[in-house]
């Protein structure tokens, strides 16, 4: 291995962790994000090229390694308690009557007396992160409090997670061997964000921000974990080998400086009442928390003061919840209703007696899933917990079982679609039951809708989607670009300009690129970014069709169930006429590749030098180039435009492109620059 590479690699590997940390914890990047992807991409290909310099600390591990068989167990070194409660202020004073008779000496001659660090108690999974020599070495759930789980793969996809601390070169060197506390969430504007992504590419969404944490941590495939947007926020050291603060808010300012994220709303006092009038304003305020909390953690700020007062009954004396009051009610399940989605999913809704759940009247809730219902054996007629977690829709907890009195009926997936009438499938080992009735109107008008939503199409809206399948005009998305004027007019509403208008926008959306159409197709799973992903790997709808679900689920960042759900949608009759009517009308279902039409030179005046092996006979792509009107030179010099990195480079071009900044391509990079391939 050249030396070269090995520090070139470490040098683009510190500049991408400081640089990340910039962006995602300090929210202040100092560089573009076009400069950022330009040293990914750098590091990615060298990588690339030579697995070997792959590190557990590389950016590029954040995508999330292989899948595992499970998890490891991991015992904590010291075990994670509970906590004390206070719901009030009198709860909150008599926790510190109780523990003032107990201050041990030292905190009687602390210079001003206690103080107090007050923290948000994040709603969220508390982890266990082991970092020696400053690297990420170890990082693990709670589970037990004394023995939790290994998810280390899943953890370095967080992106506020530093990998390699101080995350800034200039911060404080940390202790050789460093464990760290702290709670994983996800904020909540990146929790809808997530849910009308997964809601887009028809999955169902979470109920709260705390499941979908949990959902993506426990993940045995860190890609999939990867592409949630969890967040961490650091507490307290656990343990260490060297010296490290005496008191909370110093270990808060030390955890910051080593590059992990804290949140704004931390407090100190040194008084009491204080501490009471600022938990009483935080309840007021809990709706503008950025994240979910459940109340607050008041902590005697001396460590050792901390320590001192020991623990009992399993909870440190040193610090208690205090707890904001519950966002939930008990109220009756008094029905259920079906509904369903666009790909065919029917959801369950429980119809309740409409109760106030702070402040504002619930009369349904998400039941989720029919595995949902089961597993908490939810029932017409059952008392039940209903939660509601920020402005998320409110959500049923659970039945409360003892009060049953033997009248409530067990909830039963419906067997015909509430739409159309048509028999209910539940296909082996998925959760959800479907309606596969392609031209089931439920789905025809919200097939529509994101099918011209997806496309851009401008004037058609739901509204008209609803009428165009009321008048039977359309069975299929497909069938729009074969909609007549004369059709159109016999419409509500519809006169000669609004139906011209309506037939343009129509004709206007086929130029769409093709990830675009594949997107529109309303395939599971597949929504604008897996099409853009797919699109990149499949350059035509045919080799797409075509494809085993080995070969689609091959793609990194596709997975076996869409894969499989790719296999049944073409499966499907109606869906491949479909396909063949957008064809005929003309929809674009390639990737942009054109042939080398004599006279196009899309690399004219640029010069390549290649390095290392790539995908297609060197000559071949040495000919297509030329034939795009570039140049292929041997060696590297200042006259090089681009050097191209394949399997394996050579370290002499390498290291000469370095010297004269001639920028890299990757294979599948110089193919996009050309916008076509050999
Ligand atoms: S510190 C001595 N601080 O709440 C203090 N815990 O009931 C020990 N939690 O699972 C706990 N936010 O992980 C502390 N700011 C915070 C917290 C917090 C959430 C969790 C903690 C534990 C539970 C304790």
């Amino acid at each position: 291995m050249d030396q070269e590479f090995v520090l070139r690699a470490a040098k683009l590997r510190e500049e991408i962790n400081y640089h990340n940390y910039r962006y995602h914890t300090l929210d202040s990047p100092l560089i573009s994000d076009a400069q950022f992807d330009a040293l990914a991409d750098e590091l990615r290909a060298l990588e690339a090229a030579h697995p070997e310099l792959i590190t557990p600390d590389s950016p590029t591990q954040r995508v999330g390694g292989a899948p595992a068989e499970g998890f490891a167990k991991v015992e904590h070194p010291a075990p994670i308690l509970s906590l004390d409660k206070a719901s009030s202020r009198a709860e909150l004073l008599a926790w510190h009557t109780r523990i003032s008779k107990l201050l041990p000496e030292p905190a009687l001659s602390l210079p001003k007396g206690l103080a107090y660090t007050v923290e948000p108690k994040f709603d969220g999974l508390t982890v266990v992160l082991h970092y020696r020599q400053g690297q990420l070495v170890l990082g693990a759930t709670r589970g037990d409090g004394l023995v939790g789980e290994d998810i280390t793969a899943n953890l370095r996809t967080v992106k506020t997670l530093p990998l390699r601390i101080p995350a800034d070169p200039d911060g404080p060197q940390p202790p050789p061997y460093l464990v760290v506390r702290g709670e994983v969430l996800i904020l909540l504007k990146d929790f809808d964000a997530l849910n009308a992504r997964l809601i887009e590419a028809g999955e169902s969404p979470f109920a709260n921000p705390r499941n979908a944490s949990a959902g993506s941590l426990r993940q045995l495939d860190p890609a999939i974990t990867a592409r949630r947007p969890l967040h961490l926020y650091a507490y307290s050291i656990v343990t260490a080998d060297g010296p490290v603060p005496e008191t909370q808010q110093e270990t808060l300012a030390y955890l910051h400086a080593l590059g992990f994220a804290q949140p704004d709303e931390i407090a100190f006092f040194q008084d009491l009442d204080a501490v009471a009038d600022y938990c009483e304003q935080m309840i007021a305020r809990r709706n503008t928390l950025p994240f979910e909390a459940d109340g607050l953690v008041v902590k005697i700020d001396d460590l050792a003061t901390q320590a001192a007062l020991g623990v009992v009954g399993g909870r440190p004396r040193g610090a208690v919840a205090y707890k904001f009051p519950a966002q939930e009610a008990t109220t009756t399940v008094v029905g259920v209703e079906f509904s369903v989605g666009r790909t065919g999913v029917i959801t369950p809704t429980a119809l309740l007696q409409p109760v106030p759940i702070a402040g504002v009247t619930v009369g349904r809730a998400s039941l989720h899933n029919f595995d949902f219902i089961a597993e908490r054996d939810i029932r017409i007629g059952d008392r039940v917990l209903v939660k509601r977690a920020g402005d998320v829709i409110p959500y049923v907890e659970g039945p409360v079982v003892d009060v049953r009195d033997g009248s409530q009926r067990p909830i039963v997936p419906p067997t015909t679609c509430p739409a159309c009438g048509d028999p209910i499938v539940h296909p082996e080992g998925e959760i959800a039951y479907y309606c596969i009735n392609a031209a089931c109107p439920a789905q025809l008008v919200q097939k529509l809708t994101y099918f011209t939503h997806v496309l851009d199409m401008e004037g058609l809206g739901e509204r008209t989607a609803v009428q165009l399948v009321e008048q039977s005009l359309v069975e299929d998305p497909a069938d729009l670009y074969f909609l007549s004027k004369e059709s159109l007019l016999t419409l509500e509403g519809f006169a000669d300009k609004k139906a011209d208008n309506l037939l343009a926008a129509i004709a206007q959306a086929k130029d769409r690129p093709f990830d675009r159409v594949l997107a529109a197709l309303g395939i599971r799973g597949v929504g604008t970014t897996v099409a853009q992903v797919l699109a990149d790997a499949f350059p035509t709808l045919d080799a797409l069709a075509a494809a085993p679900a080995e070969v689609i689920a091959s793609v990194a960042g596709i997975g076996p169930i869409t894969a499989q759900n790719i296999l049944t949608w073409f499966a499907h009759v109606h869906n491949r006429a479909m396909v063949e009517k957008l064809r005929q009308a003309g929809l674009k279902l390639a990737a942009e590749s054109k042939p080398v039409v004599a006279g196009e030179q899309p690399l004219a005046d640029l010069t390549f030098v290649i390095t290392g092996t790539l995908s297609r006979p060197r000559d071949d792509v040495k000919a297509w180039i030329e034939a795009l009107g570039g140049k292929v030179a041997g060696s590297v010099s200042q006259k090089t435009s681009y050097l191209v990195i394949g399997v394996d480079p050579g370290g002499s071009k390498y290291n000469r492109a370095q010297e004269l900044d001639t920028p890299l391509l990757t294979e599948e990079q110089l193919y996009a620059l050309a916008g076509t391939y050999p």
